[in-house]
């Protein structure tokens, strides 16, 4: 059995990448503040995977206590989810996303290198482009982050980069994620925000449960099909798998790799509310408002490389995203708060 260190494996990603790791022959032994999820999560993957799951409450800051956890379940490698993701809040707290998703990511790597564990998966993100130069994005793309979410992950970027040509760390696979949505098809565990959602697929399944009374649609006056904005949509269950399949890969390939996980495909917001009243069976009330502070009109990945280096491809429909988005919303109505 292969044991892998999960941080942040409470939280939307890393939840739905636990179910995956353990339906195919890998443990992962998850660490996680808390900061943006709760210990419920976790018990639901247990109740869906019928395995029990080890997991601790810990800052991944702490190089001493990732080092400790890494020897003493004899880790073979790391998956890196463990970050701080709202744009927004990012230009209030700039000092608290580069603490996390900076320094985090260099606590974590020196705790790896004390442990002699040279395996890493790491959570970048689209945003690291910023204003599309060319569409789709490969990942040759410039690199102009717009806030300091982005700029931290770049950082984090670089900084593995340069382990990686260093030699002291041979196998690190930097994934870039375009736009998840959807939840596992069981409706057991999903994306629970703890505010008021800024992404539109929470934000849209909350209206459809009738927690929110409609919809701001952020600009339609856009130069895209339908005026509004336009994301590379991709269902977390693919996205999850992607995390395995890069596990997989360092048994034979080595060396660092950085792959966009996308569809390849833009849906613009009014695709994405048109499939979902379909899956829902609800209507959802819009209203158009003017455009949000730093949005791209659109932007998509261009994906082969993730399929030539993992072979990868993402296999879900946005039908499919926004039926199991449904699932896990009509079922969870206040998220895991309830239980
Ligand atoms: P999430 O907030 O649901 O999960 C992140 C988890 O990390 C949470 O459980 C949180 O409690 C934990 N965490 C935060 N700070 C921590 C710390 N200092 N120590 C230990 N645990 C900590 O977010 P997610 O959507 O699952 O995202 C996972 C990763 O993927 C993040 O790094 C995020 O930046 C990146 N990402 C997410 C998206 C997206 O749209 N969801 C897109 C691109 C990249
Ligand atoms: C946001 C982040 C990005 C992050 C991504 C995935 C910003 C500026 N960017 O991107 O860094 O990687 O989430 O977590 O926050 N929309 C509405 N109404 C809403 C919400 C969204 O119309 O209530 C529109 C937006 O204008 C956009 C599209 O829906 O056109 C998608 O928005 P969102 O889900 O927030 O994702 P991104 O903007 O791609």
């Amino acid at each position: 059995m292969t044991r892998v260190l999960v941080t942040g494996g409470a939280g939307y990603i890393g939840t739905h990448t636990c179910v995956e790791l353990l339906a195919r022959g890998y443990e992962p032994v998850v660490v996680d503040n808390f900061v943006n999820s709760t210990p419920e999560a976790i018990r639901r993957v247990s109740r869906l995977t019928g395995r029990t799951l080890t997991w601790y409450e810990g800052d991944v800051r702490d190089t001493g206590k990732m080092a400790h956890l890494l020897g003493k379940h004899e880790c073979r490698a790391v998956i890196h989810f463990a970050g701080l993701k709202a744009v927004g809040e990012s230009t209030e707290r700039p000092l608290d996303y580069y603490s996390v998703n900076t320094l985090g990511t260099h606590a974590l790597a020196s705790a790896m290198l004390d442990a002699g564990v040279h395996q890493l998966v790491f959570s970048s993100s689209a945003t690291v482009y910023g204003e599309p130069v060319f569409l789709p994005y490969t990942e040759s793309h410039p690199l102009q982050p717009t806030s300091p979410y982005g700029r931290s992950k770049q950082a984090a970027e670089m900084l593995l980069n340069d382990i990686a040509a260093s030699g002291a760390m041979r196998d690190i696979a930097i994934l870039r994620y375009f736009n998840p949505i959807g939840a596992h098809p069981s409706g057991l565990i999903g994306e629970d925000p703890n505010d008021v959602p800024n992404n539109l697929m929470p934000y849209v399944a909350q209206v459809a449960v009738g927690r929110r009374p409609f919809l701001n649609i952020w600009g339609n006056d856009y130069d895209t099909p339908d005026g509004t904005g336009v994301r590379d949509y991709l269902h977390v269950v693919d996205l999850a798998r992607a995390h395995v399949l890069a596990l997989d890969r360092f048994r034979h390939t080595h060396g660092p790799v950085t792959l966009n996980l996308g569809t390849g495909h833009g849906s613009s917001v009014l695709d994405v509310v048109k499939a979902f009243e379909e899956a829902s069976g609800r209507r959802i009330p819009l209203r158009f408002e003017p455009r949000r502070a730093g949005d791209i009109a659109a932007f998509w990945a261009d994906p082969s490389l993730a399929e030539e280096t993992l072979g990868w491809k993402a296999e879900n429909t946005l039908e499919d995203m926004c039926r199991d988005q449904w699932t896990w919303q009509s079922r969870n109505p206040l998220g895991y708060e309830a239980a």
